[in-house]
């Protein structure tokens, strides 16, 4: 996966995917970032980017002009025409199924936006997607395009070792993960549940289940929907779930 990223902060974007799992994956070649800073592409004498809004109100505006430019450059640098993502609070919600269904891109490119937004006609011209990462507005896309990046470079074959990849993980299936322990026994006093001591397989599986139902129904019955349940999870959820709505 290639990933290209319009900003007036590349050093915001280099910093953060060089580090820890992204990292290593550039280091083995699954992914690339290429960071552009679209200043370099005004052609004002003193490389501004911004002005101020048509119509009055506060704040800036980034100029169609060098976001046209740095998309149209990008563009003759990809093997394909890629999907080019705007990422505002405006957009379609960000989720693990949109992760898993950009994963299979070859190459993408994230625009940020800065100031007031981005000119309307850039986005018209050269944006296929917006996206957000929540109904909050942060002061730039250049974290919301890192979250997209680490959640879809997650998806990559070979960007998790096995291990990696084989666990179990929240949103699979619409379930949240069943609480985990390690070393040691007891706690502050607080012990590990005996069951995950037990060594008993099919009782460990049939816990973490019960545990994945719980949690879900407890903090995002929105999510328990969605999921796929059998009949086995729905009296488990019915006898223990004050008030279920399915
Ligand atoms: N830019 C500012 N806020 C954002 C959000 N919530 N999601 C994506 N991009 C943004």
């Amino acid at each position: 996966m290639d990933y290209y990223v319009l900003t007036l902060f590349p050093k915001m974007i280099e910093a953060c995917i060089s580090t820890s799992i992204t990292g290593r994956a550039i280091n083995n070649g699954y992914i690339s970032m290429t960071s552009v800073n679209i200043r370099d592409y005004s052609t004002d004498r003193h490389k501004h980017v911004d002005d101020y809004p048509y119509g009055g109100g506060a704040g800036m505006v980034m100029q169609a002009e060098p976001i046209y430019r740095a998309c149209e450059d990008i563009k003759m640098r990809t093997k394909k025409k890629p999907r080019i993502i705007y990422m505002t609070p405006q957009g379609r919600v960000f989720d693990q199924s949109i992760a898993k269904e950009l994963a299979g891109e070859e190459e993408l490119v994230f625009l940020c936006g800065h100031y007031e937004g981005i000119d309307e006609r850039a986005i018209e011209l050269e944006v296929t997607d917006c996206l957000s990462i929540g109904d909050y507005v942060l002061t730039g896309g250049e974290l919301a395009a890192l979250v997209v990046i680490d959640a879809v470079s997650r998806m990559v074959p070979g960007v998790l070792s096995n291990e990696e990849s084989g666990i179990s993980e929240s949103f699979e299936n619409n379930l949240l993960e069943y609480p985990q322990y390690t070393r040691p026994e007891e706690f502050m006093g607080m012990k590990v549940p005996e069951i995950l001591l037990s060594g008993h397989h099919a009782n460990i599986e049939k816990w973490r289940r019960q545990q994945s139902l719980l949690r879900t129904a407890e903090s995002r019955p929105d999510l328990l929907k969605k999921a796929d349940l059998d009949k086995k999870d729905m009296d488990y959820l019915k006898n223990n779930i004050k008030n279920l709505q399915l």
